[in-house]
């Protein structure tokens, strides 16, 4: 199969690298030259270090290389049987590219976008032929992240899915089909480990360390919230928020924090500037927090845990009261997409229902903001004693 991928940064040429190792015949395309340049250098880097692991020996990295074709022109895609792009986070350029590349590549020629924000509806509409447009979502590092998001748009036609959704499993990868909404799957279910946290440190509940320890030792999460906006980086993390509030139409359960508004404008971005909630060494790890830690308080960290999970859970289950994605595909996404320790569907059946709405009523008593609404799904299985699995 021929694959073209558009944007030869960091999604771009690690979509090629996944395709190519599949056996595919990658034209990995640029306008820039010195991206492409890098994106070779750097492919040739990892390879190497597969082979110091002794994952990969040196002929399947001549495979490998051997079927990544680094162009400078758009109309060298012509002979692609499925073409992803993955440049620029901005619908005008995706547009002019797509209208272009649609004049070069054959009829049943699929064309994917790997955006994270915009919608595959307005993608689609810049094509003569909308029903071969889809969304095809890798998360970051491409070769290294198990899910694949896809997404089809309300003109994408069945066959454009299908035949998608087998080329990604074929690349070894798990799909979760996603509606065409804002943020997805994953980026909209993970909205509340972020913004919970910062509504809790923002009331002087706890101090960043001491969230973080919380959700890591009773939760499991690899990484804290705050950790994890560091290591995302608060201007990215931020932007994303801010994106899906608006997409929202403001819903305030995604409302983004002054906090972390903050952090990105004075240049606190996390692990890239060397400080950002925590300060970070030459190498990323870090060094001291910026805030005090308080002394360990049980009570405090279930108390911290329990209302960043209720929130979670209670998002997970109005993806799927909203028809996002099936309960498989939700779970899917969060474990395989975001490396959560268990999906957040299951999860809600192992604390119980009862539990959630519980909880999630609890905090909407004391707030009486529509930000902690239990989701109707989870009322309606709570009165019919049902389980999501
Ligand atoms: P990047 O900035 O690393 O790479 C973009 C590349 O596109 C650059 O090399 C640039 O030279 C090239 N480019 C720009 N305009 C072009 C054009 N008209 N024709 C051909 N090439 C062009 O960006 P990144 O992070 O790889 O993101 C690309 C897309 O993937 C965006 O839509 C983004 O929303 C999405 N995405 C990003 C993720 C991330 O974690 N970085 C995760 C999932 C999706």
């Amino acid at each position: 199969m021929n694959v073209g991928i558009i944007g030869s940064g960091t999604m771009g040429s690690g979509i090629a690298q996944v395709a190519a190792t599949s056996g595919c015949k990658v034209k990995l395309y640029d306008t820039n030259n010195t991206a492409l340049y890098k994106a070779q250098t750097t492919l040739d880097k990892i390879l190497n270090r597969l082979i110091e692991k002794g994952r990969i020996d040196e002929t399947e990295k001549n495979r490998i290389q051997g079927n990544i074709e680094y162009v400078d022109s758009l109309k060298s895609l012509s002979d692609t049987n499925l073409t992803i792009e993955a440049i620029v986070e901005n619908l005008e350029i995706k547009k002019k590219v797509f209208l272009e590349l649609e004049g070069y590549v054959s009829d049943d020629c699929i064309i994917a976008s790997n955006t994270s924000s915009l919608s595959i509806a307005s993608i689609a509409a810049s094509l003569k032929k909308p029903e071969r447009c889809i969304g095809i979502h890798f998360f970051n590092p491409a070769p290294l992240m198990q899910l694949v998001e896809v997404i089809p748009a309300i003109q994408t036609s069945k066959a454009t899915l299908d035949k998608s959704v087998q080329i990604i499993k074929d690349w070894k990868k798990t799909v979760a089909v996603a509606k065409d909404t804002p943020g997805f799957i994953v980026n909209r279910v993970a909205r509340p480990f972020y913004g919970e946290a910062l509504r809790i440190y923002e009331e002087g509940i706890a101090d960043f360390a001491t969230i973080d320890r919380s959700l890591k030792e009773l939760g499991g999460f690899r990484m804290g919230p705050f950790e994890l906006m560091d290591f995302i980086g608060n201007d990215i993390n931020y932007t994303v928020t801010e994106t899906v509030f608006s997409a929202f139409y403001f819903d305030p359960r995604y409302k983004p924090a002054f906090t972390q508004k903050r952090f990105a404008e004075a240049g606190y971005l996390g692990r890239k500037s060397g400080r950002g909630y925590y300060d970070y060494d030459d190498n990323g790890k870090i060094v001291t927090s910026s805030a005090v830690e308080r002394s360990h308080n049980e009570e405090l960290s279930q108390k911290i845990f329990n209302r960043v999970l209720v929130m979670l859970i209670n998002e997970a289950a109005d993806a799927l009261f909203l028809n996002i994605a099936s309960a498989e595909d939700i779970d899917n996404a969060m474990t395989k997409g975001v490396n959560y320790p268990k999906g957040l569907l299951a999860w809600a059946d192992e604390k119980g229902i009862d539990w959630c709405v519980t909880k999630m009523d609890e905090l909407y008593n004391e707030y009486h903001e529509d930000r902690y609404r239990c989701s109707p799904l989870l009322r309606k299985m709570n009165k019919e004693n049902k389980t999501f699995f």
